[in-house]
């Protein structure tokens, strides 16, 4: 019973969609709402080789048949990505979108687009979220329930979400990550365009405290960041290519930046900020090329395994969950294990 939220403990690109669409089908959960900041995110997950899903507005928890999705009203709404994500994926009749959303509009984009400062500086998506945020703090940003587009699609989420988690189990998905987050961050001007804790992403749903049961921090092996902005321990982009474990940005295409090393003091930060009951370390396979693949706890390495205590040990919270490789199913799941 309860709300599971799932936030990443550093600068994104962790695979949340995945764990988020793991834990829907983990939970039985009747809903998987989208929390975070808008469509500057991007999720990709590798249903087999040649089938991979990907989104920027929709959250993962449609991976699993029985599970509705949403979208909480802090969240910007592109009615155009919304569409699309909908129409690909065949989630008509398993969507709806809080009335109270901030749209993204075609002017937004522009204005992030020609802003040297989002562009050069800060490293921007130029997704629109951020201009649309902005615009939606001063009160002049239009809201889904003012788009004749989303009429079909609007509910009060907030309801649904405190309603559901009293009656059964619901995921809510969070965007980018702790340390891109607008106040919490020590790196600013370097962030996103709110924060990205379990606390902002109850707030971006309007989830009552009372309803969450669960806060799964996600954590990449390898971390990486995208766009400008401090990162301890970076590696070179020969260094990268080397270990074979170049990343493109789903929304950008950008080469991502890659540390040697989970940097534990921001890994301690994060568990603070967020107080996790479950840890997901992801990207193993990057850590540890010889894991690619697992599914059981018997075919993790020694090297794993002491990265998964050292992990423990900075956060307080159990490893549930293993990712080994970019499929769906490539996932040791750890609870039985502890
Ligand atoms: P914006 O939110 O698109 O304006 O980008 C602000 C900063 O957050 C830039 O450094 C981006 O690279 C970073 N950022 C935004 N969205 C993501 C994401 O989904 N993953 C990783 N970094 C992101
Ligand atoms: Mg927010």
């Amino acid at each position: 019973m309860g709300a599971i939220i799932v936030v990443d403990a550093l600068w994104g690109d962790s695979g949340k969609g995945k764990v988020a669409g793991y834990l829907s089908r983990r939970e039985h959960a009747s809903l998987c709402v989208r929390a975070g900041i808008g469509t500057n995110a991007g999720h990709s997950v590798y249903l087999s080789e040649q089938e991979v899903i990907r989104t920027r507005q929709l959250p993962l928890g449609f991976l699993h048949p029985s599970t509705a999705v949403a979208i909480g009203s802090g969240v910007a709404v592109d009615p155009r990505i919304f569409a699309q994500e909908v129409e690909r994926y065949d989630l008509r009749e398993r969507v709806t979108v809080d009335y109270r959303c901030p749209i993204i509009t075609e002017d937004h984009i522009r204005r992030e687009q020609e802003s040297q400062h989002l562009s050069e500086k800060v490293g921007s998506t130029k997704s629109g979220s951020g201009m649309a945020q902005s615009d939606f703090v001063l009160r002049l940003a239009k809201q889904a329930k003012d788009c004749p587009e989303l009429q079909p699609y609007l509910a009060d989420v907030a309801k649904l979400a405190n309603e559901q988690a009293q009656a059964g189990t619901i995921i809510i998905e969070c965007s980018q990550g702790t340390f891109l987050s607008l106040a919490l961050s020590p790196d600013y001007p370097y962030v996103t365009s709110g924060n990205c804790t379990v606390a902002a992403a109850a707030d971006d749903v309007g989830l009552s405290w009372r309803n969450i049961s669960g806060a799964m921090m996600v954590v990449k092996a390898v971390p990486s960041r995208v766009g400008a902005g401090p990162m301890p321990g970076e590696m070179n982009a020969d260094e990268i290519q080397q270990r074979g474990i170049a990343e493109y940005g789903v929304v950008t295409g950008r080469l991502r930046r890659k540390a040697a090393e989970i940097p534990w003091d921001m890994l301690r930060y994060a568990a603070l900020l967020n107080g996790p009951t479950e840890i997901a370390l992801t990207f193993c396979d990057h850590y540890d090329p010889s894991v690619t693949g697992a599914t059981t706890p018997e075919q993790l390495t020694q090297t794993v395994r002491e990265l998964i205590a050292k992990v423990e040990q900075a956060t307080g919270a159990p490893v549930t969950m293993v990712e080994t490789g970019k499929l769906f199913e490539h996932i040791v799941d750890l609870r039985g294990a502890h």
